[in-house]
């Protein structure tokens, strides 16, 4: 196929050159916007008289049906094209003729490929959000469940303080609640159509680039032309947010490896969601959540290469960036395909709430509330803190824990000490106690959770 460019040329690019500048094995996934953007644009040429309204009917009826056989699979995209542009304009031209090479007036592939990325990943954004938002409906499920779930909650690793599991999991509905946040804004400021800025300079013809943007559903169209088509940042905020939910999702794989791992057991995946050894019989895995850890380098590696093609690049379109595209939908197919995963899991995994209960029993987690007892009898924190520091110091050289210690041991540490310690540092009185807006207590936790809900309304 002769270029639509040739006509500058002595001869054609080398085959080597031609595929290493082809964009159509990864740019063709934007059919379907870059043949929607070509009708608003060809719709409006005629209402501003820059095509006749014959011509303009005309390649929209080429153009609609061409979509039409691409969804079907009559046509197929040809992998020998220089992009989905391209492909697109020449297939238009060879179904309706000459009427089909007035489409390009008054555009470049600069801005029209600026705009497909952007009707693209908006929709994309869409579904990244409906995505998240099943996540956290399973999250909050799960809390809802187990509110009466006591387990450790810890720092460094080391157990801390009592918690629910309900509280627990409420934080990660907290972090996918951010993330929907922040790609409902990332596509909030993307929706702004480019259409119009051409090679980057603007163009001699009347044309209405708001009507465009209308009919495409933008909000508006974008104020400058070299910046309309050189503009890469709607990329690089959507895979920062794309980035941070990787970052939530692998903290929250990490987590549930460790807690399905014999040392724990404070959860049972579903056997779905887990595989077999090839070696080991007994095994057990969760490479569902070992993968989407892994697959969080990826994620961030496509942000950084993303933000490397942009470095230094000097205004206004350069070919560098042709290499958006790659980056960027990899960085959100992975995260489309690790949330479609995650969801499930979380959703079938069994919560062992006596393993997590026995593990809270263990490890002095109930001391602060012991040091908390006697500051609510009159002794500064501080002196409390060291009190109890030298009563586990106590119990541990006599193999004991808080809730085994005799009274009149405690009062060998302290006279404010009374028999009502011990219903006061029993587990279930020490989540109770927490009763500070967004703590552990039951009531903060049944307000996380009724507002968890509310958002998914939204
Ligand atoms: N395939 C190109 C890309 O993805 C389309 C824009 C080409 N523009 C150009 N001046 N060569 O960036």
């Amino acid at each position: 196929m002769d270029k639509m460019w040739a006509g500058r040329f002595q001869k054609a690019a080398a085959p080597e050159a031609d595929d290493f500048n082809s964009s159509i094995a990864f740019d063709s996934r934007m059919y379907r916007q870059d043949i929607q953007g070509s009708m608003a644009h060809a719709a409006m040429l005629a209402a501003q008289g820059v095509i006749g309204q014959a011509e303009s009917e005309h390649i929209i009826d080429g153009l609609s049906s061409i979509l039409e056989d691409i969804d079907s699979g009559a046509l197929e995209i040809d992998m020998g094209a220089e992009d989905i542009h391209m492909f697109v304009e020449s297939t238009l031209t060879q179904r309706i003729g000459d009427d089909g090479k007035k489409l390009h007036t008054a555009r470049s592939r600069n801005d029209q490929v600026a705009l497909d990325l952007r009707l693209y990943l908006r929709e994309e954004a869409g579904e990244v959000v409906a995505l998240l938002k099943k996540l956290i409906a399973a999250v909050v499920k799960c809390a809802e469940e187990n509110q009466d779930a006591i387990m450790p909650g810890y720092t460094h690793l080391q157990r801390a303080q009592p918690i629910t599991f309900a509280q627990h999991l409420l934080a990660y509905a907290m972090m996918f609640m951010r993330d929907v946040g922040r790609v409902r804004d990332a596509a909030a400021r993307m929706n702004y159509s480019p259409l119009g800025s051409c090679a980057l300079a603007g163009t001699t013809y009347a044309i209405d680039r708001q009507m465009v943007a209308e009919r495409l559903g933008f909000d508006g169209i974008t104020l400058n032309s070299i910046d309309g088509v050189s503009d890469r940042d709607f990329c690089v905020e959507l895979m920062s947010a794309f980035a941070l939910i990787m970052a939530h999702l692998s903290r929250f794989a990490e987590e549930v490896i460790l807690w399905s791992s014999w040392e724990f057991k404070f959860v049972e995946l579903d056997d779905a969601y887990t595989t077999g050894s090839s070696i080991m019989p007994q095994k057990k895995n969760s490479d569902m959540a070992e993968l989407v850890r892994g697959k969080t380098g990826r994620v961030y590696g496509d942000l950084v290469a993303m933000l490397t093609v942009l470095k230094g690049l000097p205004l206004a379109y350069n070919k560098d960036m042709q290499e958006d595209k790659e980056a960027v939908f990899d960085s959100l197919d992975t995260v489309k395909h690790c949330l479609g995963i995650f969801t499930p899991m979380i959703a079938t995994m069994t919560p062992l709430k006596d393993n997590m209960y026995a593990a809270a029993q263990k490890g002095f987690i109930n001391a602060t509330d012991l040091a908390d007892y006697l500051t609510k009898r009159g002794m500064p924190f501080r002196t409390a803190y060291k009190t109890v520091g030298q009563i586990v110091a106590y119990a541990m050289s006599h193999g004991k824990v808080l809730e085994t210690m005799t009274l009149a041991e405690y009062k060998t540490f302290s006279d404010l000490f009374e028999g009502d310690l011990y219903e006061e540092i029993s587990l279930s009185a020490c989540v109770r106690k927490r009763i500070s807006a967004g703590g552990t207590g039951p009531a903060s936790v049944q307000a996380q959770i009724k507002a968890v809900k509310e958002f998914l309304q939204q």
